[in-house]
């Protein structure tokens, strides 16, 4: 990477001081930035210190002299008017913000459950303490969809934002699809390749797609999306099997989030979907993440990057750091009121958040059944009764040792509410020994 050398001070000496918290996958890569040689002796970041849990652990290209277990070292460290916030998790990330800010310092940080969770609190703190509070890194890894909600699109309404944004779950189910890898290989390279969360349960069960929605939902729309209140649902479920039968009917599943802003509100959700295999989203794979946005002047947006890994991260995080110095050289290094940053909307009037019940999409739907003459009927008498049209069924694999046969019922778009009273009395039927998988359809004339 290559500073940009109008960020250089006029004199040559340094106009940002960064303290580092965390030096784990993203934040090692941030300290690796600053101190690489080649961004130019006079580039105008130092690297003041950098909290850790365990100052024994090697880290490539860390010196071990920068590190320091007491947080106040880093915190009130007068040379640091930048605070880089990468160790990740609730508490005591949110703390060490909300301290920096009160001290007046920037703050720079790639943590979507603390934004997520606290969004309001911490950008209030950045507002009344003059203060930047920039978090480009926390949606979509390298790729610069906030800047671009909030500065290029500014003019436009936006109206719906359609993405994977977990690098982790899409590389499990590209993985799954292409190499016939497993669930638990795919993960575990993930993990390896420094994707995932340091638990990695947030990545699988869509904790973290869910918080990087709610920090869009709160930029696009205004809206106070907690995460409390967007639907969410992970990939443990996918087997590999749904990954070949959605293939054979001209689909593949990828983990969506998904957020529209209709007459009623903004109904959010993050959900495994079938997605027709002709369309971009489709064809994003790995680790790359993509969002769509669609602005009432622009019309459609598509940004596609790798959405996770250590150089990715650290090259959001710099472009926050950097952008910050820039401004405080342009106002010699004190007015803090000119710095601009990524405050977010107030969201005090915005849309109201609508739950899934009116939905109306397109199902899948798994069954193991018995493999004997009625048994249709009877399903077919559920879809029925919820009215819910059936489109077509196609018998699968099946188990003739208990007599059980994957049958794959796709529907007409159907009412959320109506499939999930469906799926009870599917569930209680005597001729279905499970409903092994429900997975909504992402149509593509919609956004
Ligand atoms: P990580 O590898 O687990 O690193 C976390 C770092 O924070 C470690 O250095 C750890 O210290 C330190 N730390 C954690 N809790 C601490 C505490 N209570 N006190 C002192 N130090 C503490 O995590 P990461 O992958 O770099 O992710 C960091 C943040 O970036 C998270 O918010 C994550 O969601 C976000 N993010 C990550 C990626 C990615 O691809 N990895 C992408 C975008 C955003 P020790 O090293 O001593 O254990
Ligand atoms: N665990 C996250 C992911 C890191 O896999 O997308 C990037 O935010």
């Amino acid at each position: 990477m290559s500073i940009d050398q109008d960020t250089l001070a006029r004199d040559g000496s340094s106009v940002a001081g960064v303290g580092l918290l965390g030096a784990g996958v993203v934040g090692s890569q941030v300290a690796r930035v600053i101190l690489d040689p080649d961004n130019g002796p006079e580039h105008n970041v130092d690297l003041n210190g950098i909290l850790v849990r365990d100052i024994n652990r090697a880290r490539e290209g860390v010196p071990s002299e920068l590190l320091t277990t007491d947080p106040e070292q880093v915190l009130s460290d007068d040379r640091n008017n930048i605070i880089v916030e990468v160790m990740g998790g609730e508490e005591p990330a949110r703390s060490y913000m909300a301290a920096a800010m009160q001290a007046g310092k920037h703050v720079v940080t790639a943590n979507k459950e603390a934004l997520a969770k606290h969004g309001d609190e911490l950008v209030g703190l950045a507002v009344d303490n003059g203060v930047t509070l920039s978090y480009e890194a926390s949606v979509g890894g390298g790729i610069p969809v906030l800047a671009v909600i909030q500065d290029s699109l500014s003019a436009n309404r936006i109206e719906s934002i359609r993405a994977i944004i977990n690098g982790t779950t899409n590389y499990i189910l590209s993985s799954m699809e292409e190499g016939g890898s497993s669930f638990g290989d795919a993960l575990a390279e993930a993990q390896e390749l420094g994707y995932a969360e340091a638990d990695p349960t947030a990545d699988v069960d869509a904790h973290d797609a869910m918080y990087k929605l709610s920090i869009l939902a709160r930029l696009a729309f205004g809206a106070s999306a907690h995460p409390d209140a967007i639907y969410r649902e992970g990939i443990r479920n996918i087997e590999a099997k749904d990954l070949r039968y959605a293939g054979a009917l001209g689909f593949t599943i990828k983990l969506l989030a998904i957020a529209r802003n209709g007459a009623a509100g903004v109904r959010c959700r993050v959900h495994p979907a079938l997605v027709p295999a002709d369309v971009p989203m489709a064809k994003v794979n790995g680790v790359l993440n993509a969002v769509e946005l669609n602005g009432d002047l622009l019309g459609p947006l598509w940004l596609q990057g790798r959405g996770a890994g250590a150089g990715p991260t650290a090259s959001a995080v710099m472009g926050d750091v950097l952008r910050i110095a820039k401004g405080m050289l342009a106002n010699d290094g004190n007015d803090k009121s000119a710095i601009g940053g990524l405050g977010g909307k107030n969201t005090a009037n915005g849309p109201s958040i609508v739950d899934m019940d009116d939905l109306q999409v397109r199902y899948y739907v798994r069954l193991a059944a018995i493999d004997r003459f009625g048994v249709l009927a009877k399903i077919a008498n559920v879809f029925g009764e919820a009215h819910i049209s059936i489109a077509s069924v196609l018998q699968f694999d099946a188990d003739d040792e208990r007599g059980l046969a994957d049958l794959v019922i796709m529907t007409h778009p159907a009412r959320e509410a109506n499939m999930q009273e469906a799926a009870a009395r599917l569930r209680q039927l005597d001729v279905v020994a499970s409903l092994e998988n429900l997975i909504r359809v992402e149509d593509y004339d919609t956004v």
